[in-house]
C-alpha cells in the first residue's frame, strides 16, 4: 500500500513513541541511550499526541505509523498545558535520573523553554520524524504541508521549530522547504498553502 498521511489516532500512539525514538539522535536510532527508550518520546511526543492530539497528522504504511508530525498551535497555551497535566506525571515517573537521562529530564522539566522569543509572531512550532525507510520520498514536505494548511484554516498565521544544530539533513531540508532562521536560532515560515 502507498503510504498515506491521516490525522493521528490514539491508537497510533506506540508507532509514534517508536519513530521517536529511533530518530532521536540528530536524525539517528536513539534506542538504549538512555535508562528507558520512553524518554525521548515522553518529551517530544507523548505530550503533543495527548494535550493536542488534533495538531498532529502520521504517515500510514497499511499496517503501522512510519512517520508523524506532532505540533502545538499555540505554544504559550500548549506550555500552560503542559505544566498542569503532563509535568506531574513526567517529574513523577523521572525522579530517579542516570548522568545520560539527565539533560533530557531537565527539557522534559521546564516547558517555559519552549517560549522562544518570537513566539507571538510564530505561535506554533512543531516536531517531525520518519523512519528510514520513509525518508526521501517527499513525505517530510507533505507532512509540512498538511500541517500549514490545517493551521492556516484555524487561523494561525506562522510556526517555529528548533532543532539539533548537528542535525545536518533536517536543516538541509528545512531550507528546501522555505523555513528562515529567527533571531533566538529557531527556525519559521508562515502557515498557509505550501506556496504561500
Ligand atoms: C528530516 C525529515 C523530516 C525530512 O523528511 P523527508 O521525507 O525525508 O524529506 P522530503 O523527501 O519530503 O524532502 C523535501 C525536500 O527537502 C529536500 N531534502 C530533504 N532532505 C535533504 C537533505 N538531507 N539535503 C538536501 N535536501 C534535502 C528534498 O530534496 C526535497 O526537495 P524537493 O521537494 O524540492 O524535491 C526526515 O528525513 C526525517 O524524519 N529524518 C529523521 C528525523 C529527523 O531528523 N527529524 C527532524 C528533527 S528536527
Amino acid at each position: 500500500m502507498t503510504p498515506s498521511i491521516r490525522p493521528y489516532r490514539p491508537a497510533d500512539r506506540a508507532d509514534v513513541y517508536d519513530v521517536c525514538v529511533r530518530t532521536g539522535a540528530a536524525g539517528q536510532d536513539a534506542s538504549g541511550l538512555y535508562s528507558t527508550d520512553e524518554l525521548l518520546p515522553d518529551v517530544f511526543a507523548g505530550p503533543y499526541v495527548d494535550l493536542e492530539p488534533e495538531s498532529a497528522w502520521v504517515v500510514d504504511d497499511g499496517s503501522r505509523v512510519i512517520g508523524y508530525v506532532v505540533a502545538a498551535a499555540d505554544t504559550p497555551s500548549f506550555v500552560s498545558s503542559y505544566r498542569e497535566h503532563w509535568l506531574p506525571g513526567f517529574a513523577a515517573k523521572y525522579a530517579v535520573a542516570t548522568a545520560a537521562d539527565e539533560p533530557i529530564i531537565r527539557m522534559g522539566l521546564d516547558p517555559e523553554r519552549m517560549l522562544v522569543p518570537e513566539v507571538s509572531a510564530y505561535p506554533a512550532h512543531l516536531h517531525i520524524d520518519l523512519l528510514p525507510q520513509a525518508q526521501g520520498h517527499g513525505l517530510g514536505r507533505a507532512l509540512i504541508d498538511t500541517l500549514r494548511a490545517d493551521l492556516h484554516r484555524r487561523g494561525i498565521p506562522a510556526l517555529h521549530l528548533t532543532m539539533d544544530p548537528a542535525n545536518t539533513n533536517a536543516r538541509a531540508f528545512y531550507d528546501r522547504l522555505g523555513f528562515v532562521e529567527l533571531p533566538s536560532g529557531s527556525l519559521g515560515i508562515a502557515t498557509g498553502p505550501a506556496d504561500a
